[in-house]
């Protein structure tokens, strides 16, 4: 057992004295590799200090490769050769630890290249969609045929005739604020209680994320993807330092049985894409709503909740679910990339405005605030009618696409395969029977000159293999006949070969 003594006095803490002095019993030779560490229960005991503190104190030595631990055999002393120590660098600073991340750097670093490697690999795949001729359902961005091609002229003209003086200055989070009371009134219409207070301009959605997740990663809070979903939100997290903890989605949200071991106690972030589920087109419903505010309730936790296709809802704006899901505990992100223009990079935040005070200061720390003359420019183009004018002609293109598309696969796709009805937005999600690849359809598909998302592609941890998205919007209507039909055959020469095991890469020996 190893002798500590520690001073109560010292301005030192408490875990640094007891991580110092195992270092230094390591560095003597009286503690060598291999040998086994006191557990923090027996440590702290013997210490006089929480279990928290001598948690910290093995945390450190984790981090600094001086020991590691292994599931249900305890904490040892490393081998200090240096043969397995794992290159791994961490820019953000210690890692965040979860339940569920082997608790060994060495391991959580394999376990992240395994992660990254597969998805590298699955990212090859779309080199094969530059293919010319090829039919693409994979474009996720609003079609150029929707757009009024002088709207972005006549809004910036109108913006500027404000004066440039009105966008000289830093305007600074939380944004512009004419521009945050149109998001606040759009939300209003909605049927959410939301002022202008409630509202923080972002760059696209996508900033949102990245903001949250350095809000979790200052509150030690576990981040939860569910999955499978829109891959940006989990990358963001994960590239800001996070483990992402994934939890698989059916057509109506979270599954209650994957649910089960979060509840742990463990304040958690969890992101979703409540309305029009980017991949599956299918929103969160009430009762699987409930069973999340539910759970953020118990477990002191925040829901983000994706609502950036609620405006291409084809028959008008859905709900928010900023009341559904607890207001005290949710976080609506939004943009006005998919129901009008990417190029804009003008996003927002909604929550109570004591948590957009504080975030406002993270957004302040990254940019000072959100370009004011886009802010500008996206308030005359919600403020003049334009932008409604758009919507209109929007979800009368994408309904079009979608009862399309939806007719020929009905006409042409073979028993045993189903597809998801979206009530909105711009993509809907194939299943195959269990065990067939749509990493295998795929390679089939792309040869017969269609291309689409295969399942694996969308998932963090790669799964969802018989699965695939297909992305609508930008396809013309000939073209989703056309398109269909290929992919049917494909569809129909897949399933001509009953799936034997199939292995890691999800291709099995079919190919
Ligand atoms: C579901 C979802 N959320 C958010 C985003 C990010 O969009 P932006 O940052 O442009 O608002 C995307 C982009 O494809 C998406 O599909």
């Amino acid at each position: 057992m190893i002798s500590l003594k520690l001073d109560r006095n010292a301005d030192f803490p408490l875990y640094a004295q007891i991580r110092e002095a195992i270092k230094k019993e390591i560095e003597e030779g009286r503690l060598n590799a291999g040998e086994k560490l006191p557990t923090v229960a027996v440590l702290s005991k013997k210490l006089g200090v929480t279990q928290v503190t001598v948690l910290r104190a093995y945390e450190d030595l984790i981090n600094e490769n001086c020991i590691l631990t292994q599931v249900g055999r305890g904490t040892f002393v490393r081998d200090k050769s240096g043969k397995q120590t794992p290159t791994h660098f961490n820019p953000y600073g210690r890692f965040l630890k979860s339940p569920f991340e082997p608790a060994d750097p060495e391991m959580s670093y394999t376990v992240r290249r395994l992660r990254m490697g597969i998805a590298r690999s699955l990212e090859d795949l779309k080199i094969l969609l530059e293919r010319p001729g090829l039919i693409k359902f994979t474009s996720g961005v609003p079609d150029p045929e929707i757009a009024d091609p002088d709207v972005l002229r006549r809004c910036t003209m109108k913006a500027l005739e404000k004066g440039q003086q009105h966008y000289e200055g830093y305007i600074g989070p939380p944004g512009l604020e004419e521009l945050r009371e149109a998001i606040a009134e759009r939300f209003r219409k909605r049927g959410a209680a939301v002022t202008r207070d409630h509202v923080l301009i972002t760059n696209g959605s996508q900033q949102a994320v990245a903001i949250l997740a350095q809000l979790a990663l200052e509150n030690n809070m576990r981040i939860i993807c569910e999955s499978p979903s829109y891959q940006g939100m989990p990358n963001a997290f994960g590239a800001i330092g996070h483990w992402v903890e994934s939890l698989p989605r059916d057509n109506e949200g979270p599954i209650p049985g994957k649910f089960a071991k979060y509840y742990d106690g463990k304040p958690s972030m969890l992101y979703l894409c409540t309305l029009f589920h980017n991949p599956m087109g299918t929103s969160l419903s009430a009762g699987r709503g409930a069973m999340v505010k539910e759970w953020a309730e118990e477990q002191d936790s925040l829901v983000i909740s994706d609502e950036i296709f609620c405006d291409l809802a084809f028959n008008g704006p859905d709900t928010s679910y900023f009341h559904a899901l607890g207001e005290d505990r949710t976080i609506v992100i939004g943009s006005l990339s998919k129901s009008f223009m990417c190029g804009l990079r003008i996003g927002w935040m909604v929550t109570k405005p004591e948590r957009i005070r504080a975030i406002a200061g993270l957004k302040r720390a990254m940019d000072i605030g959100s370009p004011s003359l886009m802010q500008g420019i996206a308030h005359v183009i919600l403020a003049s009618g334009e932008y409604e004018k758009h919507l209109v002609r929007a979800r009368e293109h994408y309904r079009t696409r979608k009862e399309t598309i939806i007719r020929n696969l009905e006409k042409n796709m073979p028993e045993g395969v189903t597809w998801t009805n979206p009530g909105g937005s711009m993509h809907l999600w194939v299943s195959l029977p269990p065990g067939y690849s749509s990493i295998a359809l795929y390679l089939l598909a792309v040869e017969r000159g269609v291309g689409f998302s295969p399942g694996p592609q969308l998932d963090i941890d790669h799964r969802f293999l018989n699965g695939f998205k297909l992305s609508y919007g930008s396809v013309s209507l000939s073209e989703i006949e056309e398109g269909v039909e290929l992919l049917a055959d494909a569809v129909k020469v897949l399933l001509a070969h009953p799936p034997a095991d199939a292995g890691l890469n999800g291709l099995g020996d079919f190919l």
